[in-house]
């Protein structure tokens, strides 16, 4: 038989370098079966005198062994742990999609901004409007046909709440709150009533713009709109104002500009005439401007209004309005430099 110091360095000196020697080590000093187990059998074949002290010895060294399985069990799962949580800083790191902002949301931001820097304000308000903000207010006949229930979308309920079919009703809002000067962009979602096809849709979006002060003129109106179509276009872009109607605006114009693509020699995009039609405006017809309240021998104002979606198909060279409201990420995600 071993003796009690040979079992005692054996205990100190075992290697118990991974599970396995775990698991022997404790065969061979702790379970049933082991030697220093057996040793215990043995106490009955000791002089009687002498029992006590070798059943002490044996104890300790049992307990010396528990001892050093429990703390080498613990190390080595401390280890395995540490293992599968620590960060390797050296890996090259998951591909995380970056997000872009829709391009309409672009383009919308990018008008702000152009105006903006020259005092215009942003305002917003609501998508369900009343016949007064959309219509009534802004000069619009009892029998007017963009009152018809093929352009306007109604709520079925109460004939005089209605979807915003233009965010001039932002600046009857505007208007009714604020005296002169007043100078204020309205950027927001539009609906009408209208097939959906890749020209149209029936929600879009618009930037309108508003300003009324003293003396504002025809004139100021042109030189406002050709600063912001040279800060859009670039600054070798023409405009051109044609004649055309709006009840709330007399004179009323549409304005092209010269045909970016080609510079105005004629392409597909301008359809060969050199231009491409980008908004509607005119100066505020005085009976707007009493509507809401603003003394019109006194004042006068310029507004005017633009297709957001339009904007954008033009300056991105798409061809079906559709792409802007599917959200397929193939499309938008083209739009990812073109952050503003
Ligand atoms: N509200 C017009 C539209 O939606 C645009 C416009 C605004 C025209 C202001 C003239 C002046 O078509």
């Amino acid at each position: 038989m071993k003796s009690i110091d040979e079992i005692r360095a054996e205990i100190e000196n075992y290697k118990i370098e991974n599970a396995e020697a775990l698991e022997q080590f404790r065969l061979n000093f702790l379970s049933k079966k082991s030697e220093l187990q057996s040793m215990f059998g043995e106490i009955k074949n000791i002089a009687p005198e002498e029992r006590k002290g070798f059943g002490q010895m044996l104890n300790e060294l049992k307990d010396k062994a528990q001892q050093r399985f429990e703390e080498q069990k613990s190390k080595m799962e401390a280890a395995i742990c540490s293992l599968n949580t620590i960060a390797d800083v050296t890996r090259p790191s998951a591909n995380i999609p970056l997000g872009s902002m829709h391009p309409i949301s672009i383009m919308m931001n990018q008008v702000r901004r152009i105006f903006e820097d020259i005092g215009f304000t942003a305002v917003t308000g609501p998508d369900i409007e009343d016949d007064w903000h959309v219509f009534t207010a802004l000069n619009f006949a009892e029998e007017h046909p963009a009152r018809d229930m093929q352009d306007t979308f109604f709520v079925e309920l109460h004939p005089d709440v209605l979807l915003r079919t233009h965010t001039s009703s932002l600046q009857v809002r505007t208007m009714e709150k604020q005296q002169p000067p007043i100078r204020v962009i309205c950027p927001g979602r539009v609906f009408r009533n209208e097939a959906i096809t890749s020209r149209a849709h029936c929600i879009f979006h618009q930037v309108e713009g508003l300003y009324v002060a003293e003396k504002v003129s025809f004139a100021d109106m042109k030189q406002t709109l050709l600063y912001f179509a040279q800060r859009m276009f670039g600054p070798d872009v023409r405009i051109r104002l044609r004649p055309s109607y709006f009840p709330f605006t007399e004179p009323s114009a549409e304005m092209d500009v010269s045909c970016y693509i080609c510079g105005g020699e004629g392409c597909n995009l301008c359809k060969h005439t050199g231009w491409v039609e980008i908004l509607g405006c005119g100066m505020v017809d005085p009976n707007v401007l009493e509507n809401c309240g603003i003394d019109s021998e006194k004042y006068s104002g310029f507004a005017f209004g633009l297709g957001i979606e339009r904007m954008t198909m033009l300056k991105y060279r798409t061809n079906d309005i559709r792409l802007y409201f599917e959200n397929d990420v193939r499309f938008l995600q083209q739009f990812k430099a073109a952050t503003l």
